[in-house]
């Protein structure tokens, strides 16, 4: 499968509209996402502003997106980002070649950068094979921090990659027995 990226254009609002609005996201915090939210969106410069850069993902001869790339925090230092794939497109390989290329994009179009990070659901099995077959590293688990709108709560999980490892093509791993604690003590 061919697959390109091509920068959003802000002033064609109309695809933006049609794609979020399109379907639902059941692992965004707004699952069900409508016309006056694409349009407040827009507005703040949730896709273009000096923060945030969007990213239209093309698949063969499609002359429609399957998917969007948002890049997020890129004056931060540690930038974020979302990807979706719409539904009659996943299980493809789509989400895997969309974080290889943002991944690359980021550490050669902002050389000061030295790590990536991403959050998901912890029942998003496909987002976290996705990290994970990408050299993402998970160094971050949050219980019941990701609220759904039907009031549960839905543990978080972070992984992020570091531009050593991508330069290596080596994943390490975060130290988590760096606690030292008397378990048997009573205080
Ligand atoms: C998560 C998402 C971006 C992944 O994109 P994709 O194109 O479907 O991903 P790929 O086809 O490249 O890879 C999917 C991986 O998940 C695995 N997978 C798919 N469905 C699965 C399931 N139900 N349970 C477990 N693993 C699953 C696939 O086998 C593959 O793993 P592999 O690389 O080890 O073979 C896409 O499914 C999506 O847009 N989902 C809705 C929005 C979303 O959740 N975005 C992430 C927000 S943080």
């Amino acid at each position: 499968m061919d697959i390109t990226f091509r920068r959003l254009a802000p002033s064609h609002p109309e695809p933006l509209i049609h794609f979020l609005t399109g379907e639902s996201w059941p692992f965004h915090g707004v699952s069900e996402v409508d016309l006056d939210t694409v349009r407040r969106w827009i507005a703040e410069g949730r896709f273009e502003s000096e923060e945030n850069r969007s990213f239209w993902i093309f698949a063969d001869e499609d002359e429609h997106p399957v998917g969007l790339v948002r890049l997020m925090d890129l004056t931060d230092g540690t930038p974020l980002f979302d990807l979706r794939i719409r539904a009659g497109h996943r299980g493809l390989g789509i989400g895997r070649a969309a974080v290889t290329w943002l991944t690359r994009y980021l550490f050669e179009e902002f050389p000061h950068m030295h790590r990536i990070e991403g959050n998901t659901r912890q029942d998003n099995r496909p987002m976290r094979h996705v990290f994970q077959h990408c050299g993402y590293a998970k160094e971050a688990h949050y219980r019941d921090a990701w609220p759904s709108q039907d009031g549960t709560f839905h543990d978080a999980v972070g992984y992020a990659i570091l531009r050593r490892d991508w330069l290596s093509g080596r994943v390490t791993l975060p130290r988590w027995d760096d606690e030292h604690v008397d378990r048997t003590s009573t205080g």
